[in-house]
């Protein structure tokens, strides 16, 4: 009945070729600092899912947001692992995507062809480390703060445009509940929606091109 189903699709959407080229391609010989990338992939739809379950309960305001974290962690069944997962996964992110990063720079896995899966994974990271400048400041606590605080006066002494972008960043002169809003904006919508864009095309590029050997190994 199942196979019968999937035929009846296949006819229609033709999966079982994409099923082929996703899953059954032919990869080569590897080492365990291949699986790197994939490691990024598996905690990045972490970050999706418990993010998610997060939204369920936070509310991004400067009178609710600390409250709601509190109530998450305390409260909500198993909040504290939703928030554990996302917390730690944030970091585990970084480490994660820039060690790949490294294994592609070492083997020189950037050449030709894969000089535009390098660049969509240097806008990858960019937004990695942009959501988590972002995330840090919506538990609204002292530590998230002054870390906004410390992290767009940075900003600020950009040559000529510092002014601008602190502007931009704070949308004021201060940290308020216009901040929070934006840099919520930002974590749940504009940055998310750039990752999986870059993300299809850092994947679709893997799928098309394959993954590089390691130099000098014969398969
Ligand atoms: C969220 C971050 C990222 C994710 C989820 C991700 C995912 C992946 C995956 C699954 C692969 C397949 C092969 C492998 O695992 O090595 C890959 C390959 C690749 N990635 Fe990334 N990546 C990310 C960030 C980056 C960054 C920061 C760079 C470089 C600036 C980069 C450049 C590349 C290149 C050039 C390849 C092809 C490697 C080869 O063919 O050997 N990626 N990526």
């Amino acid at each position: 009945m199942a196979t019968r189903f999937a035929t009846w699709l296949d006819e229609r959407l033709g999966w079982r070729g994409v099923w082929r080229s996703i899953f059954l391609r032919k990869v080569p010989k590897v080492n365990w600092l291949y699986p790197l990338g994939s490691a990024s992939l598996f905690v990045a739809i972490n970050q999706i899912v418990t993010g998610i379950l997060l939204t369920i309960y936070y509310v991004p305001t400067p009178d609710q947001a600390y409250q709601t974290v509190q109530y998450i962690s305390g409260e909500v069944p198993a909040g504290w692992l939703i928030r554990g997962l996302h917390h730690w996964g944030a970091s585990a992110l970084v480490v994660l995507s820039v060690l790949h990063m490294l294994r592609v720079i070492f083997y020189g896995s950037y050449k030709f062809p894969r000089e535009v899966t390098w660049f969509s994974g240097v806008g990858l990271l960019i937004l990695v480390l942009g959501f988590g400048f972002t995330g840090y400041l919506l538990p609204w606590d002292q530590k998230a703060y002054w870390a906004t605080t410390v992290g767009t006066r940075i900003a600020e002494v950009t040559p000529i445009v510092g002014q601008w972008i602190l502007l931009v960043l704070r949308g004021g002169e201060e940290l308020t509940a216009v901040t929070l809003a934006r840099f919520y904006g930002m974590h749940v919508w504009a940055l998310p929606a750039a990752m999986l864009l870059l993300l299809l095309i850092h994947l679709y590029l893997i799928v098309r091109i394959g993954i590089s050997q390691i130099p000098g190994e014969k398969d």
